[in-house]
């Protein structure tokens, strides 16, 4: 197998992120938000296991050895209000490390990355003060069986398994995206299987369930509903059927 270390990322790595690297951690996010306190940036925290791993809504997310645990320290170069970007950016840039892998993915809104209806990786954005910390969590070397309902990993669909070239590839995407936010928004509407679907979204304020027509600045999603169009700023997404 490859080797998953600091040295083998780096000699993959044109982006501006120095790497911290971890055969085993609780959760990336923590360490980065530990940095973050320390007023460090453009950094990438990496593991291959997670002990504590968290998922949005409070979840918990499971992080077997074997897994691609990567979280972003940034200071944006964007408004406050646009920093919910920089979740999309990262949902565009892990498609594109999946796809340089040889699996097809695509994005559900806002940030699953999917392959088919099964989902491959997850992202969770956190803000600690004037940093962003954006947390991606891959499976790659995991078997179906082992990984929650649903879930697939770049091995079961019989992707390249080289956890060192997917992270550079996902840092350099994101790199170029970041600081672009039309840029952000065209690249998730060219990768994301949402729109144009019938979908069902659990809000905090109920559920939104018509046709997801567009994705607005900062990640908003756009539905027609029987009642009109509603805007969707946080949220489960489920999609029901291509219209
Ligand atoms: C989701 O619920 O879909 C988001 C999962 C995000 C998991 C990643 S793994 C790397 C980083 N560290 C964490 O503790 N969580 C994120």
């Amino acid at each position: 197998m490859s080797e998953f270390d600091a040295e083998a990322i780096d000699d993959h790595l044109a982006a501006p992120f120095r790497v911290e690297f971890y055969g085993s951690i609780g959760s990336t996010n923590d360490r980065a938000r530990e940095l973050a306190r320390e007023g460090e940036s453009d950094v990438a925290v990496v593991a291959g296991e997670q002990t504590a791993g968290r998922g949005r809504r409070g979840r918990d997310w499971r992080g077997p050895e074997g897994g691609i645990y990567c979280s972003l320290l940034l200071a944006p170069d964007l408004e406050p209000a646009d920093y919910p970007l920089l979740t999309l950016a990262a949902a565009v840039a892990t498609a594109r490390a999946v796809r340089q892998a040889g699996v097809a993915a695509t994005i559900k809104w806002p940030n699953d990355v999917l392959v088919g209806d099964r989902k491959l990786a997850g992202i969770l954005t956190e803000r600690v003060g004037d940093r962003v910390v954006v947390g991606v969590g891959v499976n790659a070397l995991a078997d179906r069986g082992d990984l929650p309902d649903g879930g697939t990993s770049l091995r079961a669909e019989g992707g390249t398994v080289d956890r060192a070239a997917f992270v550079a590839v996902l840092l350099e995407a994101f790199d170029d995206l970041r600081d672009d936010p039309e840029g952000i928004l065209a690249a998730w509407r060219e990768s994301a299987d949402t729109l144009g679907r019938e979908v069902r979204v659990e809000t905090p304020d109920g559920t939104v369930e018509g046709e997801a027509i567009d994705v607005e600045r900062p990640g908003t999603l756009v539905v027609e509903t029987d009642d009109g169009t509603v805007r969707v700023t946080t949220g489960d997404c489920q999609h029901l059927r291509a219209i």
